[in-house]
């Protein structure tokens, strides 16, 4: 049996893969079976920020490894508190809760609103969520992913959760009461169509918590490490959430998560309120230590800022008719079709392009954040050939 044969009979039937199996990488490009070698545009879903075997993350790694994997949060290791306070100086927040993945940050983000809204609130437990979002797959984040396909099947679903229409601040509005504690939003809807927040609704969102003692949960689990040429992408925006929630990029494929909120609402949270046995995992606070220390000893953030433009400009230049829009920040773009864009990827990746859908018809782009101009110029000239 070949890997893929052993995968297809032994590995639970939850994902759809494309009939590919890597075996090597390198820089920004994947190596098949075969040798073929593919120019990388979904770094994982928008997580290996520095592509792979970056030297500084893969000796940070071995260096932690040969002391120890996993020790529990029962004791302190250096890399978990080295990284709390890089993020905290980093950004607007004051304490930091280590996950595992992003539904697992939203999670905890989840469950430290509502203990804010048991303190601070009368109890109130409401969450706005907004529809077309992603925040995840356990039943607390599928059930604030605002999206019926994601749902089916799974209910009864967690209570208290209601849907606002993203970038229409009068159907926020209605939803306002006494029993709400929390808004969660991405700054840029990733899965559901690489759609950027409008500032003016983020601004009056912000005011809006201000006004009702609702706390702002911004969902950075794609936006977030670089990817839209800040650090996080409220940085974009000059909107400061209350909480924050990151993963994917921060441990350059290792597994982490992040949740991070001000004191006023950290303080919500004592021991044995929330808890997880690999958070913090040192091997992977380490790699997060180094890719942070790569990024200002690399200026990475000026080059996500310059390819970014310069592919927008370049996807620009592809002509066709079927091409409805082509937008978005940093190295987190999108271009949607008129059709659904399936065979559009599957064409890319047999002529060596890897990239991957947001919703049916948008085609995304979210490649390591190292990548030059010359990586595009190849990337695009396989799109002229596709699209
Ligand atoms: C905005 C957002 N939130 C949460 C998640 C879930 O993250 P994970 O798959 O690590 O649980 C994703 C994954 O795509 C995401 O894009």
């Amino acid at each position: 049996m070949n890997i893929k044969q052993l995968a297809d009979n032994f590995v639970m039937n939850t994902y759809s893969r494309f009939p590919l199996t890597f075996v090597d990488a390198k820089g920004v490009c994947l190596y098949d079976e075969n040798g073929k070698e593919y120019l990388d545009f979904t770094s994982g879903i928008a997580v290996n920020a520095l592509g792979y075997s970056n030297e500084a993350v893969l000796n940070a790694a071995k260096e932690q490894m040969e002391k120890f994997f996993h020790t529990s949060n029962l004791y302190y290791t250096e890399p978990m508190a080295k990284l709390a306070q890089k993020l905290v100086e980093k950004t607007c927040f004051d304490k930091v809760f280590y996950a595992n993945s992003g539904a697992e940050a939203n999670e905890a983000a989840f469950k430290l609103a509502r203990k804010y809204g048991y303190l601070n609130k009368n109890g109130a437990s409401k969450i706005i969520s907004m529809k077309n979002s992603f925040h995840g797959r356990t039943l607390a984040t599928v059930t604030l992913t605002g999206q019926e396909k994601y749902q089916k099947g799974f209910s009864p679903l967690v209570e208290n959760v209601l849907y606002a229409t993203f970038n229409n601040i009068e159907s926020v509005k209605e939803l306002i009461s006494d029993d709400v504690c929390a808004i969660f939003v991405e700054p840029i809807q990733g899965e559901g169509g690489l759609l950027p927040a409008k500032p003016e609704f983020l601004k009056e969102l912000r005011q809006i918590c201000d006004d009702n003692n609702i706390l702002l949960i911004f969902d950075e689990v794609q936006t977030g490490v670089g990817r839209t040429g800040k650090l996080y992408c409220y940085q974009n925006y000059d909107v400061e959430p209350d909480i924050l929630t990151s993963a994917k990029a921060l441990g350059c494929g290792m597994p982490i998560g992040a949740m991070m909120a001000k004191d006023f609402v950290a303080n919500a949270f004592e021991p044995g309120n929330h808890a997880s046995t690999f958070g913090g995992n040192p091997v992977a606070c380490a790699c997060a230590n180094a890719l942070i220390d790569e990024f200002d000893e690399k200026d990475i953030l000026s080059n996500v800022n310059e390819v970014g433009v310069y592919l927008i400009e370049q996807l620009k230049t592809i002509n066709s008719p079927n091409i409805k829009d082509i937008r978005g920040l940093g190295l987190m773009v999108g271009i949607e079709l008129n059709t659904e864009v399936k065979d559009v990827v599957i064409k890319c990746m047999e002529k060596g392009l890897l990239v991957i859908n947001a919703g049916a018809k948008v085609i995304r782009f979210v490649p390591p954040l190292v990548i030059t101009k010359a990586d595009v110029d190849k990337a695009i000239s396989i799109l002229k050939e596709v699209i």
